[in-house]
């Protein structure tokens, strides 16, 4: 099954939006494979944003994300990373069409709530950064028969 790191940065825990924005994700049925609230260190912030460590924005976004503290989640999922870029929207919130969560929740243009792995390298690289192995559980979810198709579901157990 497909993996991908979310952040629901300061500004969204800061607002009381953490259940809303969990509630988006959720409700369309991806599974929680790991979740913690925490206070991100300086380091943690860029080697997480080591890509972009070249742009002018690297610093205040550096300085940003260590303000205040954030949750990190594992999302799991048949195709996660992209749908949860999908739900997460453009990457900021003027642009981002309404339905989306940065669309639905967001003015800013240097804040936008929350953080979305962006290809399969990626979200196992970030993964890895924010979560031990042994913090990511593996839960069984008898609704998956509901919620997948049954190829889907077979396919991505071949995954696994
Ligand atoms: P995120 O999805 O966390 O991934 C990279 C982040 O860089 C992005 O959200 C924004 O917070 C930030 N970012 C991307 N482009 C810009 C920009 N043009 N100006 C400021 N911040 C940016």
């Amino acid at each position: 099954m497909e993996r991908t790191l979310i952040l629901i940065k300061p500004d969204g825990v800061q607002r009381g939006l953490i259940g809303q924005i969990l509630s988006r994700f959720e409700d369309k049925g991806l599974a929680i494979a790991g979740m913690k609230l925490m206070h991100m260190s300086e380091d943690l912030a860029k080697k997480h944003y080591e890509p972009h460590q070249d742009r002018p924005f690297f610093a205040p976004l550096v300085q940003f994300m260590t303000s205040s503290p954030i949750v990190a989640l594992t999302l799991e999922g048949v195709n996660a990373i992209s749908i949860c870029r999908k739900l997460v929207g453009a990457t900021f919130g003027p642009d981002a069409e309404p339905g989306t969560i940065r669309g639905d929740y967001g003015m800013s243009r240097s804040f936008n709530l929350i953080h979305a792995s962006d290809s399969l390298p990626s979200a196992a690289r970030e993964i890895q950064l924010f979560f031990e192995p042994n913090e990511l559980l593996d839960i069984h979810r008898a609704i998956q028969p509901w919620i997948y198709d049954t190829e889907d579901l077979a396919l991505a157990e071949t995954l696994t």
